[in-house]
């Protein structure tokens, strides 16, 4: 036992990094020679690597990648980069002494002697098992709430669609049955147009349900606002009674946009859902685009944005219910009405697109929402064709 702890000497310092290397159980501290194989093993590398010290001392670190890595060479390759830059960092599945498998994180840096020459590799791995599983569930959950809120704007569209087919329907039998009664043949001739006319407006409607509803999640690809802006208008034109009035701004010449655009259309049409909500039987809500240059007023960012403004003439929102509209499921709609799942996908794609979302909203007078979403940097290079 070390009793005097002001006495220090090379060889108790030694001692004592040892013995603070093999307190460590969290991480697996242990060196390599440059060749790659173990000379030191610490109480954390047995705990998490399953391999005693004695088992283990003098074999090569490749020892505990999977086949499939070793068939890859990735072990020499780490080795040879730590040799090379100083440091080398890797995620990935590790094998265990009894064949199970683990999620580390690895760290491999060299050490040098005081001649500046190589004596060996650091080597520090963690096990990340547990938070890359729960990085996974994340995902999984957010895949799950991303498609129950477009099974719930699916189901709000369907409705006013069915009605709309039933129209076009009925233009297509209506005029059938009067060319099948008609001799003129300028009237039959019109006739058909009218069915031809009908019957492309129906594929044009499917066609545009069909992308939104197939779309998958997480494809980030350049968009132009004004696109999608019409794609959503004219869905959501069939989900809106008549004595709502739609008005639209836009800003000529808007820059693109790298977003997922199955996404950003269906945060679009739930703010547009809520404007309708909010207005109950008569309004209007106004649907904007602009290019904004922000200077840190809107959640401090900086930079070129393109802003979607969704403002209605609705009820407004009650000062203390607003502090908790971005909540998950945090509603005032009735059983059936609302999953209070929109504003916070809204705002958590604002946030994963680096970009942001506002509300403004007077009880009595109406509401505004204000999603900024960030032009693309790639779309402004110049060497950029398109
Ligand atoms: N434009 C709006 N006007 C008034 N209230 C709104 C508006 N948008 C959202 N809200 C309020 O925010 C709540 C949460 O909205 P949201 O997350 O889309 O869920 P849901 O629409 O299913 O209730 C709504 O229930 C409503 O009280
Ligand atoms: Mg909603």
């Amino acid at each position: 036992m070390v009793s005097a702890d002001c006495i220090a000497s090379p060889v108790m310092t030694a001692n004592r990094y040892e013995q603070l290397v093999q307190a460590v159980v969290d991480y697996a501290i242990y060196m390599l020679d440059p060749s790659g194989h173990v000379v030191s093993w610490n109480a954390g590398a047995e705990r998490i690597k399953g391999y005693r010290a004695d088992e283990v001392i003098g074999r090569h670190f490749s020892l505990f990648f999977t086949p499939q890595d070793c068939a890859e060479g990735r072990p020499d390759y780490l080795l040879k980069q730590a040799l090379e830059l100083g440091v080398a960092q890797d995620e990935g599945w590790r094998v265990r002494k009894d064949g199970t498998q683990f999620w580390a994180l690895a760290a491999l840096d060299v050490i040098r002697d005081d001649l500046g020459h190589i004596i060996g590799l650091a080597k520090v791995t963690r096990d990340i098992t547990d938070r890359r599983e729960s990085a996974l569930q994340l995902d999984a959950i957010r895949a799950q709430l991303f498609q129950a809120q477009k099974l719930e704007a699916l189901g709000q569209l369907t409705g006013g669609l069915a009605h709309d087919f039933n129209n076009l329907l009925t233009i297509i039998m209506s005029s059938a049955k009067l060319a099948l009664n008609s001799q003129d043949p300028a009237r039959v001739q019109r006739m058909l147009e009218h069915i031809v006319d009908a019957g492309r407006r129906g594929t044009q409607l499917t066609q545009q349900l069909l992308t939104f509803a197939r779309h998958r999640q997480m494809d980030v690809t350049m968009v132009a606002p004004a696109t999608v802006l019409a794609s959503t208008r004219s869905l959501l034109e069939h989900a809106l009674p008549s004595d709502v009035e739609l008005q639209e701004h836009l800003q000529p010449d808007l820059p693109v946009i790298e977003v997922d655009a199955g996404q950003l259309q269906m945060v679009l049409l739930n703010l547009l859902f809520n404007a309708r909500d909010a207005i109950g039987e008569r309004g209007a809500i106004c649907f904007a685009l602009d290019a904004v240059v922000l200077t840190g007023e809107v959640d401090g960012l900086h930079g070129p944005f393109v802003c979607f403004e969704v403002r209605d003439t609705g009820a407004g929102i009650d000062p203390q219910v607003l502090p908790r509209i971005f909540e998950p499921f945090f509603t005032t709609k009735p059983f059936g009405k609302g999953t209070g799942l929109g504003l916070s996908q809204a705002y958590g794609f604002a946030k994963q697109s680096n970009g942001a979302i506002t509300v403004q909203s007077t009880v009595g007078k109406g509401t505004c929402i204000r999603l900024y979403l960030p032009t693309s940097e790639r779309a402004a290079a110049p060497q950029l064709h398109r």
